[in-house]
């Protein structure tokens, strides 16, 4: 395997990404905080950073477990760190270096560029630059304006690239990584799917052996992966819940549970429409809101999951980007993101705790469940909150809001199928706002409520755009939701991206 160290780029996990799809197994650690060496990790990579070799609080590695021991690569501020720390020169670059570059490798006979065209279009974004590399590297390619863009140490496998590989506009970067963790690391190419699978079913046997283990399924693309991957290691022993908070889509408690049938998956469904309903009635204040629906949700299962006689393990869908300590910006200490799928765990239950997802990017447990057998229809369906609806129905919840709010939600989220729009796009709801408005019907004037539209493109739910949806699919959605739900007279379309907007209204 690959071991990244990370130094709080934002582009960190973009490498890991890169690495595992070239079906490479890689994991990304703080650069400070990092497993114990062992003979399966075949090369490091080095990220980049927000910070500068300069900066007083800069990031500072120790290389020695790996230094001239095992193939290196730099990429940004682990090149320039690799210059700086062996004696070369690094300063704060006088021109713009953000953005493509042409990076000139006619002469190099590097094996980190071979296959990659002589003039190779690259990603620049960085302040600082090497100015003087010691006498010790090699210089294996340049730009126009960045002389140092690449080198190599003599006499050892370690290598630095001023510009990011992993990014889509440098436009050979795969096969550049490809050259360094394939044939200078001699990594194999079987991180694969089936791999997986197998791999981790074999571990889960172990791990669990006659346990029983309850796991709570959203419907969603995580939980279900997780669910079948439990159901192959342990059969019988796994028990689903499937809990009806009131706040799902349209009939989705229903089709849900449909879908799950012949998958063997022992699931529960607890229809709790009226405990969450009645709890949350009168509450306006959005954090509120959520912590009544997750506790609330815990209520639920934890009463659930007390009936299954003997249960050891709670399972959950957690996945690696949740998993994974990241650099934080705001100083070098590490920072670990907590978060929980299903709002929290029982903690009254006095579970171990069994993630069989955590290694896996979204993508990949997409793949997995490709392989496992899930059907497309399951495994394409775009994210969607834990509180639900609840946060989509700004102030209070009411059992008619909800209605209204399924009831357009549906018109939407079928218009996007019927059009051959929904797979292309992230994730796409409807909002019921707290604003009523005038209008007119036949003869008579209206006063009823907003249905705002969302729909944006993203690859992990940290960024998104809005959605440039065809103006005649708007026209048509919004006459299909005024005409047919009721109590809605006005709908409209929300342009914002985030940041510095949310994807969710609360
Ligand atoms: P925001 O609104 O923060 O949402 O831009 C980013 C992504 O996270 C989803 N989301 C949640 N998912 N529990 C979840 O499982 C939650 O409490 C929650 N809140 C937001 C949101 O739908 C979007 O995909």
């Amino acid at each position: 395997k690959i071991l990244i160290l990370d130094f709080g780029s934002q582009y960190t996990q973009l490498i890991g990404r890169r690495i595992r799809e070239l079906n490479v197994y890689c994991e990304i650690h703080p650069y400070n905080h990092y497993p114990a060496l062992d003979a399966s990790v075949k090369g490091v990579i080095l990220s980049g950073s927000p910070f500068s070799v300069h900066q007083d609080n800069a990031l500072i590695p120790d290389l020695t477990p790996f230094e001239g021991k095992m193939p290196i690569l730099g990429v940004c501020y682990g090149a320039q760190y690799l210059c700086h720390s062996n004696g070369g020169k690094v300063e704060p670059s006088d021109t713009r270096e953000y953005g493509r570059a042409m990076l000139n490798v006619a002469a190099s006979h590097s094996p980190l560029f071979a296959g990659v065209s002589e003039r190779s279009q690259v990603w620049m974004s960085h302040g600082d630059t090497i100015t003087e590399i010691p006498a010790n590297f090699e210089l294996i390619a340049s730009t126009e304006t960045v002389k140092n863009a690449a080198f190599k140490i003599s006499g050892e496998n370690t290598f630095g690239i001023q510009f990011h590989p992993e990014v889509y506009h440098t436009t050979e970067g795969t096969q550049m990584l490809k050259n360094f963790v394939v044939d200078i690391c001699g990594c194999s190419q079987d991180w694969t799917p089936d791999s997986f699978i197998e791999s981790t079913v074999k571990e889960l046997k172990v791990q669990l052996g006659n346990d029983k283990v309850v796991l709570g399924l959203s419907g969603g693309v995580d939980s279900t992966v997780a669910g079948v991957l439990l159901q192959r290691a342990i059969g019988d022993n796994l028990t689903c819940i499937f809990v009806n908070n009131g706040l799902l889509r349209k009939n989705e408690f229903e089709s849900v549970l449909d879908q799950y049938k012949g998958m063997k998956l022992n699931v529960i469904g607890v229809d709790a429409t009226e405990h969450f309903l009645n709890d949350l009635k009168g509450v306006r204040e959005p954090e509120k809101k959520r912590k009544i629906i997750g506790r609330d949700f815990i209520e639920v299962f934890d009463k659930e999951a007390h009936k299954i006689e003997d249960v050891k393990w709670l399972a959950q869908g957690t996945i690696y980007p949740d998993v994974i300590e990241s650099v934080s910006v705001n100083g070098p200490s590490a920072t670990i993101k907590s978060h929980h799928n299903v709002g929290g765990l029982p903690e009254t239950m006095k579970l171990k705790v069994v993630e069989p997802l955590r290694l896996l990017f979204k993508d990949e447990v997409r793949r997995v469940g490709k392989s496992l057998g899930i059907s497309q229809d399951l495994l394409g369906r775009h994210p969607f909150p834990g509180p639900g609806l609840g946060v989509r129905i700004l102030g209070d919840v009411t059992a008619e809001k909800v209605r209204i709010l399924q009831d357009a939600d549906h018109i939407f989220i079928e218009g996007l199928r019927t059009w051959g729009l929904y797979d292309s796009i992230w994730q796409a709801g409807t909002i019921l706002l707290p604003v009523k408005s005038v209008g007119v019907m036949g003869d008579e004037r209206t006063y009823e409520n907003t249905i705002a539209l969302r729909a944006v493109h993203s690859t992990d739910g940290m960024t998104a755009d809005w959605v440039h949806l065809p103006y005649d699919f708007m026209a048509q959605i919004s006459n299909d939701i005024i005409n047919k739900v009721r109590g809605v007279n006005r709908v409209v379309y929300d342009i914002s991206s985030k940041p510095p907007a949310t994807i969710e209204w609360e």
